[in-house]
């Protein structure tokens, strides 16, 4: 049972709601449509995208158009100065997401250009780390570019290490606006403590792939959750990884429902999106 069961009503809600809902067998057509008629990305991120499309077998990790969208709407609606990305991959995301705060920082000067009381300035930062040196040699002529290059820091190493032995360029007196947890999927409940306590009260935490192609709900079939360690998955079969995944990934969401500190939604958005913010 969850921490937030389906009771009567909003089961009769979800119900009357039912037919009103998108029909699923036009999901395709409805999400391109969506695209269409959103603000687009830029050329930088397209050729991006093109590039690491030429240079990968696969470049499916990357965040798709919507979600890359909800990032950059997200960094503009919260004025988000400080952001840390988890998985850079190809660098669509961090790139956007730069863009956003970039465009946030211009029009923070237009207005104390206009406003008679001068306020101070931070520059926007964005920590984006990434474990993998191809993924890393392939974002480094994008990231090289403005407005990436004054925005964007790229690192390099495993996250859940880097949290682990809290290195300074995550541990600063600041904390973060907005992190995005978007790597390491066999490991997420691990990242829950250090990450709630590096967000700033209020702060958006965004983690993608939360429902795992579907695979939360068979966890209970899979096993108790006690499975995962960060050692074990490099030689198990890619059924038994993703299982280990499904099962970690359903530990976090449960972790946080339950954290006193957190206030969370998911979303069946995607492969599943959870938004959750700080409150104490
Ligand atoms: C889903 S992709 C990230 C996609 C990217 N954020 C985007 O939206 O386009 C996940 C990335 O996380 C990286 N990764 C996985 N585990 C990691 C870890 N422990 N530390 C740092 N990077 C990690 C992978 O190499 C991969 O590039």
């Amino acid at each position: 049972m969850g921490l937030n069961p389906i009771d009567k009503v909003s089961q009769k809600v979800m119900e009357r709601t039912k037919n009103n809902t998108l029909p699923l067998d036009r999901m395709e057509q409805l999400e391109s449509y969506s695209i269409q008629w959103s603000t687009p990305i830029s050329d930088a991120v397209r050729s991006q995208v093109e590039k690491a499309t030429a240079s990968l077998a696969y470049v499916d990790m990357a965040s798709g158009p919507m979600m890359r969208g909800l990032l950059g709407f997200l960094v503009r609606a919260t004025q988000a100065k400080r952001v840390l990305e988890i998985g850079t991959f190809i660098g669509t995301s961090a790139m956007v997401m730069a863009e956003a705060m970039a465009a946030n920082a211009s029009m923070e000067q237009n207005a104390a250009e206009n406003s008679a009381t001068s306020t101070q300035q931070h520059a926007p930062h964005l920590l984006t780390i990434e474990m993998n040196k191809r993924y890393r040699a392939l974002v480094q002529d994008a990231f090289a570019n403005e407005p990436y290059q004054s925005i964007i820091e790229l690192v390099d190493g495993d996250a859940l290490s880097l949290l682990q032995a809290r290195d300074p360029r995550l541990f600063s007196s600041q904390l973060w606006d907005m992190i995005y947890l978007d790597g390491d999927k066999a490991h997420y409940p691990e990242y829950v403590e250090q990450l709630v306590e590096l967000l700033r009260p209020g702060g958006v935490l965004v983690i993608d792939n939360v429902l795992w192609y579907g695979h939360v709900l068979d966890v209970e079939s899979i096993g108790n959750g006690d499975a995962f360690t960060h050692n074990t998955a490099t030689d198990a079969s890619r059924e038994a990884k993703q299982q280990r995944k499904a099962i970690a990934i359903d530990h976090m969401n449960q972790l946080l429902a339950r954290h006193p500190r957190v206030s969370t939604q998911i979303l069946p958005f995607g492969d599943g999106l959870t938004l959750a913010t700080r409150t104490s």
